[in-house]
């Protein structure tokens, strides 16, 4: 049922949205961990950014063992990130402002900790037993019981459980085979983790599940906020038949079962449900992320304006070309290329806008390293610090461009970048990172190559990186904290943080806040446009075209560190591509060519409109 998506104006559709992690965000009482008095602090700082919506990461009761996205309250603001009356003043702060919130929706799973489970594992007629996953072990041929099947959790073998504390981390490690089923030994038998153990997944199946969830939404919705960012929401309708997953990794006895739990039978019933009963009935925004959502069409079926279903989904075609079937940490090394990057680009913005759907723009987020490290050699932009301010408006530029909705990360409008390399393990404090360097240390014993190839992917992909402190001015722990900071601050922070780069007009802040006010202020071309890519064929460049009407904009992104002769492809006239008084955006001086010939310098990122 397609739609032109110029049709249909919406408010989420315009707005710029930045997500915030609170532990790492800004600490207002000195305990080393960020906290909602310490965001409120910032709303000022974030208003003079143009940020619209704020997406926060979740701050519920939570034990923290996968930092907060384990819930034993919906309804309590966890003791180390504040209070309700914070959370109330936090709200009214963004509403005074014009600004919005989304909150994170955690409904695939809870914490083992919430009473629910507590309830459910109690016994097997308890009232809340079928609120969860529960089987019988299964028995093989030699009459020995394991796990019902052979899936694998996300976080894989064996884990280790953090607790942020104040003043510090207590780690407790414990081993764990990496099934996703957890024995239970008070009713003898197995429950259901897609992530950790103590990350029981909900059983959606079960109406009073889901009744229960939408009265979560209710209370949240009637506080104030204006949506939610809906965690793995691919993941809530698992296959009835639990059936083996299979083998695509073959010396392994667990194996990836997100084909078939992703994206499964009942997901849309649940999710128009979701939307008739809730949404509906409020003017919000919701945007789910599907991390194993790879099919166009059924990502349609979630996002298509006449479903009722989401307003757009993260998908991760584009953040996950270089992950193997074991995901970011898989080896050998899987180097992504251009022409990857270009196909998901052009393949999702073409598609949504062609069937009447909508996209999320969006390079990082806590889950991500951060993209001046990540989309160049970052040799490049450790070394050398005009190269980090020309890729970090390069990538901004990028996003700029599309059609969607466009999303910031916390210190990505700083140009933050990854841990340095030379720091120890020790200072990844992230639940995966520790269970994939303790599986790579055991494979390392047969393959000493292979913990090299290890350490290269968790210098380039690891969560931690975009989980290290903001960095607002030069003050110890660049004013992050009084206290000691719960993750080391980045050694760079003298010369990159925010009350440096607010009043420079030509730092990568300034650049996001034009880029921001550009989209507002041409959102018919911007954001409601036509989507074509230019040069496909092209390895060096990124060019795209967006049209509506006799409004026109192009973007051109030299990826390479060096020079790009690049010839206006044929049939275009050089003034309607290039014209120095359309010219919107700009990480160069004046432009450079002849004729034909645009000459682009190393990292160079144009935007033209008119
Ligand atoms: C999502 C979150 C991630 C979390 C996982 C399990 O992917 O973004 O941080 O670990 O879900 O809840
Ligand atoms: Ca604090």
């Amino acid at each position: 049922m397609p739609e032109p998506a110029i049709a249909r104006h919406r408010w989420w559709k315009e707005a710029s949205i930045y997500q915030i992690y609170p532990s790492s965000f800004c600490d207002s009482n000195g305990d080393g961990i960020g906290d909602i008095p310490g965001i409120i602090s910032k709303l000022d700082y974030l208003h003079e950014l143009g940020v619209d919506v704020i997406w926060l990461s979740p701050v519920y009761k939570s034990p923290q063992k996968d930092m907060g996205y384990d819930i034993s309250d919906y309804q309590a603001i966890d003791p180390r990130y504040g209070s309700m009356a914070d959370m109330d003043r936090l709200i009214a702060g963004l509403h005074a402002r014009g600004m919005k919130l989304l909150m994170d929706l955690v409904v695939n799973h809870t914490s083992d900790q919430h009473a629910w489970f507590q309830e459910s594992r109690s016994s097997l007629d308890n009232d809340k037993r079928k609120w969860y996953v529960w089987r019988d072990g299964f028995m093989n041929e030699k009459g020995e019981e394991g796990p019902p099947n052979n899936w694998r959790s996300v976080f894989g073998g064996m884990w280790a459980e953090f607790k942020i504390q104040a003043g510090g981390l207590t780690v407790k490690t414990q081993k764990h085979e990496g099934s996703a089923w957890q024995y239970d030994e008070v009713t003898g038998q197995y429950y259901l983790h897609c992530f950790l153990p103590g990350q029981p997944d909900l059983n959606w199946e079960h109406p009073p599940v889901r009744e229960a969830v939408h009265s979560q939404m209710k209370f949240w919705l009637d506080k104030g906020t204006d949506g939610f960012r809906m965690d793995v929401i691919d993941l809530i309708s698992k296959p009835r038949s639990f059936a083996d997953a299979p083998v695509v990794l073959p010396n392994e006895r667990w194996q990836p079962a997100d084909k078939l739990i992703s994206n499964g039978p009942r997901l849309n019933e649940f999710l128009e449900e979701m939307g008739r009963e809730v949404l509906s009935k409020y003017d919000v925004m919701t945007v789910g992320e599907m991390p194993w959502m790879t099919d166009k069409r059924e990502a349609l079926n979630v996002v298509g304006w006449w479903r009722g279903e989401l307003d757009m989904i993260f998908q991760f075609d584009m953040i996950t070309m270089d992950f193997g079937n074991n995901g970011r940490y898989s080896w050998p090394e899987k180097p992504w290329t251009l022409s990857t990057l270009k196909g998901a680009l052009e393949g999702w913005q073409t598609f949504m806008i062609q069937n009447g759907g909508w996209n999320s723009v969006c390079l990082e987020s806590h889950d991500q390293p951060r993209s001046v490290s990540r989309f160049v050699d970052r040799s490049l932009t450790d070394n050398d610090p005009v190269t980090r301010v020309r890729v970090a408006k390069m990538l901004a530029t990028l996003e700029a461009g599309q059609c969607g909705t466009i999303y910031v990360y916390q210190g990505q409008e700083l140009a933050m970048k990854n841990m340095p390399t030379h720091w120890p393990i020790e200072e990844y404090k992230d639940v995966e990172t520790q269970n994939a360097y303790k599986e790579a240390l055991e494979q390392a014993g047969r393959d000493e190559s292979k913990m090299q190839d290890f350490m290269k992917a968790l210098h380039l992909k690891a969560r931690d990186h975009a989980r290290i402190p903001v960095q607002w001015d030069s003050s110890s722990h660049a004013g992050f904290t009084t206290g000691m900071p719960w993750m080391r601050v980045n050694e760079d922070y003298p010369q990159w943080n925010a009350a440096l780069q607010v009043p420079d007009e030509d730092s990568v802040f300034s650049f996001w806040k034009k880029v921001l006010q550009l989209r507002k202020q041409y959102k018919n071309v911007l954001i409601y446009g036509d989507f074509e890519m230019l040069v496909r064929e092209d390895a060096r460049v990124v060019a795209y075209r967006r049209t509506n009407g006799q409004e026109r904009a192009l973007v051109l992104l030299n990826f390479t560190n060096g020079p790009v002769e690049w010839e206006i492809p044929r049939g275009r006239r050089v003034e309607e591509l290039v014209d120095e008084r359309y010219r919107k955006l700009g990480n160069h001086g004046k432009l450079l060519g002849e004729g034909d010939v645009l000459s682009l310098r190393p990292f160079e990122a144009l935007m033209f409109i008119k």
